[in-house]
This record gives C-alpha cells, sequence and structure tokens, in this order.
C-alpha cells in the first residue's frame, strides 16, 4: 500500500488526555502505526495541564484503547511499541509560565520536521493557545495546526476565531476539520462524479428531479448537554457537516483536484444557495425536538428530560429545503436534514432522477419508480444505483426496481473506514484537500445564520417527535408538498 507520509513528524496534542483525543485521534494514530504509516523517530505530545496525571498518561492511553477500539485492534505487544511514540507534556494551553519553555526546549534541531499542532481543546482557548505557540517561536514554515468544529456560533463569532488563529499562522497552515470529510464514500464521491462520463452527463437539473442528505442519528445527548442546547442540530451539523456535502454533491469539476481548486468549487455552491430569510423560513424549514420514545425496544427520554431542564427551544431536528441559484441547479430542491433518536443511524445522499418522458408499457407491467443513486456513509459504505428491470420470473412484461448494488466493505478488501485517522495523516502530509478553508465556513454560517435568528426572534417553538420516529410529521410534509417523499433505504 502506498503510503501517505515520508518524514518524522511531530505531532503536538493540546487536550492530549480529553475526549476526542481518547477516543478519535489517539486510536487513529495507532491505527496508522499498525499499518507501518508512521515513520520512525516520529513523536506524539500528548499535552495536559493534570501535572499529576502525567506519570500515567500512557496507561490512560492504554485504557482508552481497550474501551473505545474496535475488538482486536488492541494487542498489548503492538500498543507497548506505540507507547514510544507518546512523550506525556505537562503544559497549560493558557498560561505561557505553565511548561511551554519545557517544551520549547524538546524542538531543538527538529526545525525541517513536520510540526502539527492539533487543537483538541474548547474553541475560546484557542487565541490564547495560538498565542503562545507564536510566543514561543515554535511555529516554523513547516507547522500546521489543526482546530476542530465548533468555530464559532455564528459569522461573527467565527470571524474572531478565525482572525486570532491568523495572527499566527497563514490560511495554507489552518486546517479546519469537519471529520464527514474523512469517510472513504464522501471522498468516493468526488471520484464517481469526476471520472465517469456516465454521471458526468446527467448530473444536473435536466436529468435531476432532488437531491436528499440525510444524517440520522440514534444517539441523543452523550454527556455533551452544555454544549448542544447552546448549539442546536443547525449549528451542530447542518452548517458543517451537512453543507459540506451538499457542496460536494453540487460543485463543478475543478480543473485539477487540488485542495485550492476543491474548496474554491466548494466555495462557489455555498455563496449560491438561495438565502431563506422571513416567511420562508417557516415554509421551507422544520425544526423538531424529541420526546421519550423507544428505539430498539428500549425506552429512550426525552431531550428535556435529558437535559435535566424544564425548558429549552432548542433544536435536535432540522429538515431544510434548499435551492443553489445556477444554472446547473436551477429548480432543483436540495432537501436537507438530520436529527438525534431517530429511528435509525444512516447518513446517506440520494439522487433522485427525474421520470422517464414517456412510458411506453402496459399498465399490467407495474409502475416506474425513478432511478436513484443512493451514497451511502453510514452505517455502511456503498453506493447502489436503483433502475427499472423487468421481472425475470415473470413470462409477462412486469417491472420492478432493482439494484447495482457497490459495497466497498465488501469489494474493497480489507477496506476499514477511519475518518480521523485519514484526516490526522493529510494533514501531518501537509495536504488541505479535505479540510475547511475559512470562506467556506463564513459562506456556510451566512447562509445558516439568518434562518436561526428567524427561529430566535420568533421564540419559534421546535415540532415535537417522538424518539424512534423519523422526526417531526412536518418534515413528511416539507416533501408532501412538492409531491415528493423522504427516501427510506431499508423500505
Ligand atoms: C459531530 C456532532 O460533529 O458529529 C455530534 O457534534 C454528532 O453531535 C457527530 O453526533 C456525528 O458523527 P458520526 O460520524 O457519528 O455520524
Amino acid at each position: 500500500m502506498q503510503k501517505i507520509l515520508d518524514k518524522a513528524f511531530d505531532l503536538v496534542l493540546f487536550g492530549g488526555t480529553g475526549d476526542l483525543s481518547l477516543r478519535k485521534l489517539l486510536p487513529s494514530m495507532y491505527r496508522a502505526f499498525i499499518e507501518g504509516e508512521l515513520p520512525e523517530d516520529s513523536r506524539i505530545f500528548v499535552c495536559s495541564r493534570k501535572k499529576d496525571e502525567l506519570a500515567k498518561t500512557v496507561e490512560i492511553v492504554e485504557t482508552a484503547f481497550k474501551k473505545f477500539m474496535l475488538p482486536n485492534e488492541y494487542q498489548k505487544g503492538t500498543y507497548d511499541e506505540f507507547a514510544k511514540l507518546i512523550v506525556p507534556t505537562y503544559v497549560d494551553v493558557a498560561d505561557y509560565q505553565k511548561g511551554w519553555t519545557e517544551l520549547t526546549t524538546m524542538f531543538d534541531k527538529r526545525e525541517e520536521n513536520p510540526r502539527i499542532f492539533y487543537l483538541a481543546i474548547i474553541p475560546s482557548i484557542y487565541g490564547d493557545c495560538c498565542e503562545n505557540l507564536g510566543r514561543s517561536g515554535l511555529i516554523t514554515s513547516n507547522s500546521r495546526v489543526v482546530v476542530e468544529k465548533p468555530i464559532g456560533y455564528d459569522q461573527a463569532s467565527a470571524e474572531d476565531i478565525n482572525a486570532n488563529i491568523a495572527k499566527h499562522f497563514l490560511e495554507d497552515q489552518i486546517y479546519r476539520i469537519d471529520h464527514y470529510l474523512g469517510k472513504e464514500t464522501v471522498q468516493n464521491l468526488l471520484a464517481l462524479r469526476f471520472s465517469n462520463s456516465l454521471f458526468e452527463q446527467f448530473w444536473d437539473s435536466k436529468s435531476i428531479d432532488h437531491i436528499q442528505i440525510s444524517i440520522n442519528e440514534q444517539v441523543g445527548l452523550e454527556g455533551r448537554a452544555g454544549f448542544y442546547d447552546g448549539a442546536g442540530a443547525m449549528r451542530d451539523m447542518v452548517q458543517n457537516h451537512l453543507l459540506q456535502l451538499l457542496g460536494l454533491v453540487a460543485m463543478e469539476s475543478p480543473n485539477k483536484m487540488t485542495a485550492s481548486n476543491i474548496r474554491n468549487e466548494k466555495i462557489k455552491v455555498l455563496q449560491a444557495l438561495r438565502p431563506i430569510t422571513g416567511d420562508n423560513v417557516g415554509r421551507y424549514t422544520v425544526r423538531g425536538q424529541y420526546v421519550a420514545g423507544n428505539i430498539n425496544e428500549k425506552l429512550e427520554p426525552g431531550y428535556l428530560e435529558e437535559l435535566n431542564c424544564g425548558n429549552s427551544l432548542t433544536e435536535t431536528f432540522v429538515a431544510i429545503r434548499a435551492n443553489i441559484d445556477n444554472w446547473r441547479w436551477a429548480q432543483v430542491p436540495f432537501y436537507i436534514r438530520t436529527g438525534k433518536r431517530l429511528k435509525r443511524r444512516s447518513a446517506e445522499i440520494v439522487i433522485q432522477f427525474k421520470d422517464v418522458s414517456h412510458n411506453a408499457f402496459e399498465e399490467s407491467a407495474g409502475q416506474l419508480t425513478p432511478n436513484r443513486l443512493i451514497i451511502q456513509l453510514q452505517p455502511e459504505e456503498r453506493m447502489q444505483l436503483i433502475l427499472m428491470a423487468k421481472d425475470m420470473t415473470q413470462l409477462k412484461t412486469e417491472l420492478k426496481p432493482v439494484k447495482l448494488d457497490l459495497n466497498f466493505t465488501e469489494s474493497s478488501k480489507g477496506f476499514k473506514s477511519f475518518g480521523y485517522k485519514r484526516l490526522l495523516l493529510d494533514a501531518i502530509a501537509g495536504n488541505a484537500s479535505l479540510f475547511i478553508h475559512r470562506d467556506e465556513g463564513s459562506a456556510a454560517w451566512k447562509w445558516v445564520d439568518p434562518i436561526i435568528d428567524h427561529w430566535q426572534e420568533n421564540k419559534d417553538v421546535p415540532f415535537l417527535y417522538r424518539a424512534g420516529s423519523w422526526g417531526p410529521s412536518e418534515a413528511e410534509d416539507l416533501l408532501k408538498n412538492d409531491k415528493r417523499a423522504w427516501f427510506d433505504i431499508e423500505a
């Protein structure tokens, strides 16, 4: 297998013993280590401001691996080898007097090695962290900073955070992560679109009736009540993951698949999103909040119970009918939806093609269903093309939908998609294609902000939906009004 990294690197994980590092980042590095992806002499600084925990860092990481990794991934011997890369580091991100001088001395004679500063910390201290990185002289021309969402809670606050980071890093050194872009099927979407003439010909309003993008979750708050209640599904999922997927589906072909070309094309799509304002907010958006209900025969509490609070207008579900005002997509609605505590965990993009212009078959042949291309990201990574064909078991012509099924888990031997691993290796290698440019984030906020403002100004009360359902019935109506329906992959 082709290797991504060819040079020993220094990865500095601020918030190294926090949830994100222990669940996602360090397991990703371990997986890359097993695959021989980590050059010898590389170092992973696991930073924490808990001095008393420092000696136990390797143990803390090991315990997390046992808990969060897939069965058989953690092996004692391999872990011990991997652990040699870990440098337990005491540093207080926000206080230059605490640990920064010691950290700096560990980088002597390593100017040439890529340095990656991963800010797995709360965004309110990104500015302090970058300030201290600048002050310590640790930022070389071969350094990059990786930042996690949420970057801000609206366009203005995102700009503040970005401006603080930009005081110390150039835009091409700033890697804003969206873990959805690390999913292999998402990247395969680009391959599918831009290396097959079959799709190139049919990827526009002449052939496509509409597009659905859904990220449905079964989980609830997962201990993040404080953050989530201030954010809601719109900021947590739509502003980033869903709009990123929409950008990839709708963008024009870049001249070359470089980071800046891909990002520029996505920005153009986001900027072409038709603003939803005034009365149109009520017409084209649906907000929901879950109440108690059964998922997999287990009674799950409602949002307010999970929150332990009697009142909150935060949405845990959003559905939107969006439009892109450009030549390619004129009159093609994009229906996007996401929610927590829904019936099933699934994420998919459904491209529904137009009906044939004339049905030449007898009525007895049955009804025609439209062709659909389904790009499934979760729970399995696969693509399916739904076509009409004759039922071969019948002498009479009876038509039925059949599936051309490309299941990557089966067809690509050994394929395992770990978004964070992919993204971390790209950040270390200096490939920014799958990271978000400042202007993309900004264009996304610009579209999302007026909708959220409208909800807030009007004290919009979310529609209630039962945990284990597909969200409020109003989300069904959003499509029903257009004589369409959400596509249920299982049905
Ligand atoms: C995160 C959101 O970005 O994505 C979470 O903050 C959400 O609320 C998660 O649960 C979903 O990611 P995935 O990969 O599990 O679908």
